[in-house]
């Protein structure tokens, strides 16, 4: 019987400082939910790791989505199997992705937690919340139609070794865009240039980065896409080229700020180089799944999109792999396999 199983489920339980998680989230045990009419009980197996998880963890109200309520369970992507079905559309054995918690189990109702019936096999499952999920259509969207990307731009990227980042300058190069990454370490910045074909890669820890840029974009950064904010997008935004355009994906440097955020300081810019700014929210383009993904699909297919997986093993570890997106630790996806 499921219902006499233990569900060990990851809870708020005080806002985290910095990017602290140690004292804020807890496991703890208890009974395993039963679903009701309309609800799927699903057992989860991989847990989606996201940077915006930890806006969720703030108090603050002018998020896209409301903060987590101290005590709580985590919320996001999960892949798992549905043990229990109480909708009709879904079958015992159903691989589904759907907003979760970081928990053994999760309790989805379809619409309200953007469930989807999966036919992956096995071993490719984690592409559902990488190459085949709100990270690749986020990066597919925002490099093709937010930011409007065209063959001979110069395009440059933050978090280029991250999972939205890492495709985003692999999508931009396959629109005919000349590609910089921008990462944490020496390492990263040679993987991206001998593994993922970026043409250049600056260590943003090392040296001022907006000189690097401008020694690596001459001509300027025609698309610029965001992922971290702060003083990345101050460097980004000096070496941008007249009418350039900025994609803003995320802005992870401040998502465990506690006040008010200063800058960006060259906003001046903005009226300077008469340039676009434009913001996306993955929810907005859901929908788009349908026609994304066989794109997404082939590229992988033929090879030309790649994403690796790091996986941790263990729900009782989760919070140690939610803090690599944050140290820099990860290349590619973060996901915990429960
Ligand atoms: N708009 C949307 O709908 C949407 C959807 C998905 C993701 N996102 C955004 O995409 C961004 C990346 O998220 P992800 O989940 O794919 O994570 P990720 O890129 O796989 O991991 C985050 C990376 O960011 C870098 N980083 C961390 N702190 C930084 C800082 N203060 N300054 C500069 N770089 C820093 C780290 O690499 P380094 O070694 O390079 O520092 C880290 O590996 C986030 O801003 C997230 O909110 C937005």
């Amino acid at each position: 019987m499921v219902s006499e199983q233990v569900n060990r489920v990851w809870r708020l339980r005080a806002r985290p400082t910095g990017n602290d998680f140690g004292d804020a989230l807890r496991l703890e045990e208890e009974k395993t939910p039963s679903p009701q009419d309309g609800e799927l009980l699903v057992k989860n197996r991989i847990l989606s790791m996201d940077s915006g998880t930890r806006m969720y963890m703030t108090e603050r109200e002018d998020s896209y989505q409301p903060g987590t309520p101290l005590g709580d369970p985590i919320l996001g992507t999960v892949i798992g199997e549905v043990a229990q079905s109480r909708h009709p559309a879904y079958a015992e054995g159903d691989l589904v992705r759907c907003y979760g918690n970081w928990s053994d189990w999760s309790i989805a109702t379809p619409l309200a937690s953007y469930v989807a019936k999966l036919d992956g096999q096995e071993n490719d499952l984690a592409d559902y919340v990488g190459i085949l999920g709100a990270n690749g259509w986020t990066a597919y969207l925002g490099v093709v139609e937010y930011g409007a990307a065209r063959a001979g731009d110069t395009f440059l990227v933050s978090a280029a070794a991250g999972c939205t980042g890492s495709m985003a300058g692999q999508i931009a190069k396959l629109a005919g865009c000349r590609t910089i990454g921008l990462a944490g370490t020496d390492d990263k910045c040679a993987f991206l240039k001998s593994e993922l074909g970026f043409d250049a890669a600056i260590n943003y820890r090392k040296g001022d980065l907006a000189t690097q840029i401008a020694s690596a974009a001459p001509d300027g950064v025609n698309l610029y896409f965001d992922n971290v904010g702060g003083d990345v997008l101050d460097a980004a935004l000096t070496n941008m080229a007249d009418f350039g355009r900025v994609a803003v994906c995320g802005l992870l440097a401040n998502y465990s700020a506690e006040g008010p955020v200063p800058g960006p300081y060259k906003f001046d810019l903005v009226l300077m180089k008469r340039l676009t700014i434009q913001g996306f929210f993955s929810p907005d383009f859901y929908h788009r799944e349908p026609e994304i993904n066989p794109i997404l699909r082939q590229w992988r297919d033929d090879g030309v999109l790649k994403l690796p997986i790091e996986e941790t093993a263990g729900l009782e570890n989760t919070v140690n792999a939610y803090s690599k997106l944050f140290t820099g630790a990860n290349i590619g996806k973060v996901v915990v396999r429960v």
